[in-house]
């Protein structure tokens, strides 16, 4: 059964190694509903590897995720663990969109039809009820114009507001945005900037891996400094960039004002 009070995804004790390489050592994370959480730190700490987990893009050892109160299930141990349910799987992911920092549209699909593509085949929903749905996202990231034009012949900033319509149109319950804006020239980030505002303002549930510290600062709900596979420190925007506590985060807040 779930509520408003039961989060979209938490994730309880994550464990995650490549090989010999461990690279989450043991990670507590909530994305309350209605809530922007953000993850911050230094390259290479996890961040990726932490949103990938969520929407079981990657495997991980130990540890327990649940999405809106479910539980993963699981079959084997350690590096043999993996998702025992596919149907879980397929339905936890397409609740979960994902944006990447290099947008990944595909290159011989007009944008509505990127925008389409997984409604259709993983919804198996209607083409005329995911076409509406689809124009009118297009239109609400700013692009209706571009329906028809291949993402070759989009800027940057198009390129990620489309992949963010393409998101929006699975209807999932949480979007997990990695480093959206930093394949983009300052002027078409804030392009992006201002679509992620808006999705904050409605209150949809996301969680956010961002180099960009203004962003966390003003859509946040929630910032996590992860630090080698760990949390170092969590809490409020506010706190976290006001009053840091750790040495770690106040190193690393110094270096990304430069
Ligand atoms: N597929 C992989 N195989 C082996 N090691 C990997 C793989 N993906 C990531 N790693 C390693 O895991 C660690 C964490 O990587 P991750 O991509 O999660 O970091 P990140 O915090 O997202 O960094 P960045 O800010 O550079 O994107 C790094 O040491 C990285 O080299
Ligand atoms: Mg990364």
């Amino acid at each position: 059964m779930t509520n408003d009070e039961t989060p979209v995804i938490s994730i309880s004790n994550l464990h995650k190694s490549y090989g010999n390489l461990e690279v989450l050592k043991g990670v507590d994370m909530t994305a309350p509903r209605g809530h922007v959480v953000s993850l911050i730190g230094s390259s290479g700490s996890g961040k990726s590897t932490l949103l990938r987990c969520c929407n079981l893009l990657e495997d991980s050892q130990d540890g327990e995720i649940r999405f809106e109160g479910e539980p993963v299930r699981w079959r084997g141990h350690g590096l043999h663990r993996h998702p025992a349910d596919k149907g879980q799987v397929i339905r936890i992911r397409s609740n979960l969109s994902m944006v990447f920092q290099q947008f990944n549209l595909w290159a011989h699909m007009t944008i509505l039809q990127n925008v389409m593509e997984a409604p259709l085949t993983v919804l198996h929903q209607s083409r005329e009820e995911v076409e509406t749905r689809a124009r009118e996202l297009l239109d609400k990231v700013g692009i209706a114009e571009k329906a028809d034009a291949y993402p070759a012949m989009l800027s940057g900033g198009q390129q990620q507001r489309a992949a963010i319509a393409r998101a929006l149109c699975m209807e999932p319950r949480a979007l997990l945005f990695d480093e959206p804006t930093s394949a983009l020239d300052p002027e078409l980030e804030q392009e992006v900037v201002r679509v992620i505002k808006a999705l904050a303002e409605e209150g949809r549930t996301m969680l956010l891996v961002t180099h960009d510290m203004r962003l966390a600062a003003d859509v946040s709900d929630h910032v996590v400094f992860l630090h080698q596979g760990r949390i170092e420190e969590e809490g409020p925007p506010d706190a976290l960039f006001g009053n840091p506590q750790t040495q770690r985060l106040r190193g690393f807040l110094r270096a990304t004002e430069a």
